[in-house]
């Protein structure tokens, strides 16, 4: 039995839902249920009737399954699978910041972990941050964090005076650099360039599109202008984007300091098949999060949750 039949013989028995972000292995993606982008994620493990949901992806978006989820089991193949983004926002340094800028709403990006959700008004991903913060009052003082990058997109794009941004970055989308991605440009000048909103500005500033992971996708899909991208994000998501447009060519962006020319997320490279299919057989490894901040933190995405379903962006 390949392992691909024995995580779909476990799933059937455990009645597991598989969820997994675009920027797992292509071979992790190929045996979910659900792959998306992190709100079509947290949409999806809010709504699922499984009674165990294995999470093939990093830590924080175990931890929403199982805050919008209490009474499943929600299992995530690697508990090491961290993120630098959430690690650059601890949540006894959020609880000080806040107490030194009383007054402000915060709103916290949804790589987070739990703690910092508690401590949130209103969670929000890449693709929904700019609509969570206009339907915010023009003048409403706010935190945004933890990522510099999407903070100061989105206050370019809304002109936002009052708002005060965290200083945290990812380190996956730090790295890429400009001069490989003009010469890229150079050597394909018909290409049109792709970047998430976690790049730094120089990066934002000469790209064609600006969007979460689900946005590049359906942009690289629909768009007819072209049949060549330089896709500025993490690679996992060149899977998905090559079979929905298998005619068309995809160039994943390189970092400054590297030989393989890609820029793979680490911590979501750590799940692989036989983890998912050693999670299924053992109910283990689970996410577990203390009541009562997982109370609190449920209100923040919750409260995403509803004005994105409002805005009819889920
Ligand atoms: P999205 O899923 O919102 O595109 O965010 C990407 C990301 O960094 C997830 O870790
Ligand atoms: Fe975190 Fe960056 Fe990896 Fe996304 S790509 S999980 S933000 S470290």
């Amino acid at each position: 039995m390949t392992l691909k039949e024995k995580i779909e013989r476990l799933k059937r028995e455990r009645r597991a839902v598989i969820l997994a972000h675009y920027y797992t292995e292509g071979e992790v993606q190929d045996v979910a249920d659900f792959v998306g982008d992190s709100l079509a994620l947290s949409q999806r493990a809010a709504t699922t009737d499984a009674e165990v949901i294995l999470f093939a992806g990093v830590h924080f978006m175990g931890e929403t399954a199982k805050i919008l989820s209490p009474q499943k089991t929600v299992l995530l193949p690697d508990l090491a699978a961290g993120c630098s983004l959430a690690d650059s926002c601890r949540a006894e340094d959020l609880a000080a910041f806040i107490d030194r800028h009383p007054g402000h709403t915060v709103i916290s990006y949804v790589n987070t972990t739990a703690e910092v959700k508690a401590l949130t008004d209103i969670v929000c991903t890449s693709s929904n941050a700019v609509q969570i913060v206009e339907s915010l009052p023009p003048d409403e003082p706010i935190i945004f964090g933890p990522d510099r990058n999407l903070g100061n997109y989105i206050k370019n794009i809304t002109g936002r005076e009052n708002m005060l941004i965290w200083d945290g970055a990812c380190h996956v989308h730090e790295e890429f650099s400009l001069d490989k991605i003009l010469a890229l440009k150079a050597e394909h000048p018909q290409a049109k360039i792709l970047a998430h909103p976690e790049c730094k500005r120089p990066i934002i500033l000469v790209s064609d599109y600006v969007g979460s992971t689900a946005g590049l996708l359906k942009f690289a899909v629909e768009d007819t202008s072209t049949e060549t991208y330089i896709v500025v994000t993490e690679p996992g998501v060149l899977h998905q984007m090559r079979r929905a447009a298998p005619s068309k060519r995809f160039i994943p962006a390189p970092p400054t300091d590297s030989t393989c020319g890609c820029n793979n997320c680490n911590y979501m490279k750590l799940v692989t098949l036989q983890k998912m299919a050693d999670a299924l057989e053992r109910l283990e490894p689970q996410i577990v999060i203390p009541e009562e901040v997982r109370v609190r933190a449920e209100r923040s995405i919750r409260r995403m949750l509803e004005i994105s379903q409002r805005l009819g962006l889920v």
